[in-house]
């Protein structure tokens, strides 16, 4: 890409030197990966956990069955196979990644970031790394803070991952939301290239005033320090009609504003990825937009509201199933807590081929497991590292008086 040289001087009378993108570059999707715990939760199973049946949920919800996280799986877990399939997709190596974003409401620690751990685990060296809040509409948050990244120049290829577990901040007592939610990871490649196409628009919406309908309240939280905080800590609390009408006024009203952005109408549109919440929200889509209903991708029968990582889930399946071929246009819309809302518009590029018996292949598992290896050394390196001598004459104070208090002991007569 054509790079113009920019330079300023400053009022210090130092001069910045630096290189910007002649033109626009375009963020192009080169993998997807999912992973989904094998633990499956039927509606059946919920019937033996609170008063509720198939026939309701299937009815209000659309929803079969979810995946439950096993005790060893965590969001960063999930998060980190998700990528690994997502590289593989783009045969490329961890070290290739300039960024890597987890969409989450359920990280593992506040800091650090699942992004970071993520980042070592794939041995992702050059990486920048950090979580994105934005409750269901994290992933096409990050895919549009990615995606712009990519087109200024700044960055070359990034990792976006939606990944949660949300069945650990369930209220496995209340009907009205324990049914709905499920666990999983989605993730996506995204690289620059001047091929045009990839990320073409996107909407960006918040409206905090209806912060209250969808909560998970955590330290610091007015829930904690109120004595009359409303809710539970780390448990899901939601007005699930209130949700329901922002969601089917916002849905198809975003992915209209996003395409107009581009001159674009709702009939160009190939395929439309909703956040999977609940098949009667997700068939607003069609009504709104007056597309035909099998253009719109759901697969929430059999995972239900994955939250952050529903989109890239139903993308990675979407993609390996055939819905999308190169040249397609596509709109994925997401929304939830905040409260927030996304859609964005890409031109597919990408082939649905997956080159695990590459030559990168090999290079990847390297990385992986010298990512391994590296994390021990580099943890105990940086212990040594951090005693001061100050530590080292202190710590050897001790060693000493503790030998003497116990030859001391050990003298005769020291008992009397
Ligand atoms: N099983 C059986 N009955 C249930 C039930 C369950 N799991 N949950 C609620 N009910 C009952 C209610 O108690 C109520 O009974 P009542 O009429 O005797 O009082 C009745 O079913 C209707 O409840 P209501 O809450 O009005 O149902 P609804 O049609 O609004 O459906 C949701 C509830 C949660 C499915 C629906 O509001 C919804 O999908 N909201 C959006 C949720 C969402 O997508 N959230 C995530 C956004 S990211």
């Amino acid at each position: 890409m054509a790079q113009h040289a920019y330079s300023r001087r400053l009022p210090s009378g130092r001069v910045i030197h630096t290189t910007r993108p002649r033109d626009m570059r375009y963020a192009h999707i080169v993998g997807w990966g999912m992973e989904a715990p094998s633990q499956v939760l039927t509606n059946a199973d919920l019937e033996a956990i609170v008063d509720t049946n198939d026939e309701w949920i299937m009815a209000r919800t659309g929803i079969k069955e979810r995946r439950i996280a096993e005790q060893r799986e965590t969001t960063t877990s999930l998060a980190t196979r998700a990528a690994q399939n997502a590289l593989d997709i783009a045969d490329i190596l961890p070290s290739d990644l300039d960024l890597i974003i987890v969409a989450t409401a359920t990280p593992e620690y506040i800091f650090p970031s699942t992004a970071s751990m993520v980042q070592d685990y794939l041995g992702a060296k050059k990486a920048g790394a950090f979580d994105l809040s934005a409750a269901c509409s994290g992933f096409v948050y990050g895919l549009q803070m990615a995606a712009g990244q990519i087109q200024t120049g700044v960055i070359n290829t990034a990792l976006v991952i939606g990944a949660e577990t949300l069945s650990r901040v369930l209220d496995w007592s209340d009907r009205g939301t324990c049914i709905l939610f499920g666990d999983g990871a989605g993730a996506a490649v995204l690289q620059g290239s001047d091929k045009p196409g990839g990320v073409l628009s996107s909407v960006l919406r918040s409206d905090g005033s209806g912060w209250d309908m969808l909560t998970l309240p955590t330290v610091s939280s007015r829930d904690t320090y109120l004595q009359d905080g409303e809710h539970e800590m780390h448990r899901i609390y939601m007005d699930g009609k209130g949700v329901y009408r922002f969601a089917t006024r916002i849905i198809g009203d975003s992915i209209k504003q996003a395409l107009q952005q581009i001159g674009l109408e709702p009939a160009d549109l190939s395929l439309v990825i909703p956040h999977q919440a609940n098949q009667r929200i997700m068939d607003y889509v069609s009504k709104t937009l007056k597309i035909a209903p099998e253009k719109v991708y759901s697969n929430v029968a059999n995972y239900g509201n994955t939250s952050a990582a529903s989109i890239p889930l139903a993308l990675a399946e979407a993609v390996e199933a055939g819905r999308v071929r190169p040249g397609d246009l596509i709109a994925m819309v997401g929304f939830g807590g905040g409260l927030t809302w996304a859609a964005t518009i890409i031109e597919w590029s990408a082939l649905p081929t997956r080159s695990t018996l590459s030559v990168n292949w090999g290079r990847r598992q390297g990385e992986y497991a010298l990512a391994g290896v590296r994390r021990p050394l580099k943890r105990w390196w940086r212990r040594l590292m951090l005693l001061s001598p100050t530590t080292w004459i202190v710590t050897a104070r001790r060693i000493l008086t503790r030998r003497r208090l116990r030859k001391a002991q050990n003298e005769p007569g020291q008992d009397q």
